[in-house]
């Protein structure tokens, strides 16, 4: 019974797109079920609708591209309005996240599985969060759990360059969506908000956020949208209310932290005591910063030779606590301060953590100089 269903999503697609004379359509769900059959170990199948592909191909297209899409483009520049992320290759771990955001993620993941299984309405997630939380990641990941190509559309370019014709091309992304097997994924999604300050014209923007809804509810049926915003505070209530799940990234707690430490890390040598000073000096940084000093560590290992030191990493994390968002790093306060202001900074915030013996490793001196430092003798 339960093969009798399997490619049931399928063919639901392929008869709506002949019904609605969407040959795209009925190409591109004809192509993704039979690698869909081969995978299943349906070989004859497969191969029999690939040849039905092929003798059928009206369009001329090349050989072997019986999957071709073509993007959809700026209907003045020419500028391809969507981007494929290519994440079958990937070997990302998953994301780093609370237990109750997994179970977001993870009902919204058997929900769309599901649903590929019948016509049901369309299923979309709005990620919102500051910047470097995952949202991107995240967006890789659901794409590769589902089997499906990931479609990025950035909102930003597609609004405010080309203002004029901004309902056109979301059509186009939209109509682009609703005949390819893919998530499409909405990148700076507030930018359709920004209408409003770019224009000083009220009505563009009502009519941009009308087009999004009624594109939204009209996909309907098929397809898989993902969002991702900075600022969800720009958001219009109604758009906001029309994805069916809703999630909240932020910057990592201390646990989230150590877990990053450790993937980002590893193939550095740390010591679990040096991780736990990286963990708290690293109050405030979003998971890609936390990355980021992983890179720039590996970088300096290869141009020096050697493996970096506790030293080397508060020297980059000092360097990366500056910057946008720098009031919420506990590290930017100990940026361009003596040994004697870090000392006494670190002592005063744990001093079982920041033992003299831990400063003296920050700092690149011995332990009895930190001892003196943090006395404040020269
Ligand atoms: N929660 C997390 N778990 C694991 N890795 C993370 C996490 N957050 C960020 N990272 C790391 O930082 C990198 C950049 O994050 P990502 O691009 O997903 O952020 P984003 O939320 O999309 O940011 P932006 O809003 O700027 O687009 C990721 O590829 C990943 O390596
Ligand atoms: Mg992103």
């Amino acid at each position: 019974m339960k093969d009798d269903i399997r490619f049931m999503g399928e063919m639901f697609r392929i008869i709506n797109g002949a019904l609605r004379l969407d040959i795209d359509k009925v190409r591109n769900y004809t192509a993704f079920l039979a690698d869909k059959l081969e995978k299943a170990g349906d070989k004859a199948s497969a191969a029999r609708l690939r040849k039905m592909l092929e003798e059928n191909d009206h369009q001329l297209r090349p050989a072997g591209a019986a999957f071709a899409r073509a993007l959809p483009v700026d209907s003045e520049s020419r500028f391809p309005l969507i981007e494929r992320v290519n994440v079958k290759g990937l070997s990302e771990p998953p994301a780093i996240l609370s237990q109750e955001q997994w179970d977001t993620v993870n009902e919204f993941l058997s929900i769309a599985k599901s649903h590929a299984q019948a016509d049901t309405a369309a299923i979309s997630l709005l990620m919102y969060g500051p910047p470097g939380t995952g949202k991107s990641r995240l967006a890789r990941h659901i794409a590769q759990e589902l089997g499906l190509e990931l479609y990025i559309a950035r909102l930003d370019g597609l609004i405010s360059s080309f203002l004029g014709s901004t309902s056109k091309n979301i059509r186009a992304l939209f109509d682009f969506a609703a005949r390819t097997p893919c998530i499409l994924f909405l990148d700076e999604f507030d930018a359709i908000a920004k209408v409003r300050g770019d224009t000083q014209e009220l009505g563009e923007l009502k009519r941009v956020v009308n087009s999004f809804i009624q594109n939204l509810d009209t996909l309907g049926t098929q397809s898989i949208v993902i969002a991702a915003t900075n600022h969800e505070e720009l958001l219009d209530s109604a758009i906001w209310r029309r994805f069916s799940y809703r999630l909240a990234l932020n910057f990592p707690s201390q646990d989230q932290r150590q877990l990053m430490w450790a993937q980002f890390l590893s193939p550095l040598q740390f010591q679990e005591r040096e991780i736990e000073l990286l963990v708290d000096l690293s109050d405030g940084f979003s998971g890609s910063d936390i990355r980021e000093v992983c890179l720039r560590l590996q970088r300096r290992r290869i141009a020096s030779q050697k493996a970096p030191e506790l030293k080397d990493a508060f020297q980059v994390l000092q360097n990366m606590a500056i910057g946008e968002g720098a009031e919420r790093r506990f590290l930017a306060g100990l940026r361009s301060k003596d040994e004697h202001a870090i000392s006494t900074l670190l002592r005063q915030r744990n001093a079982r953590l920041y033992s003299y013996s831990a400063i003296a490793d920050l700092l690149g001196i011995s332990k009895a100089t930190a001892f003196r430092r943090a006395k404040g003798v020269a």
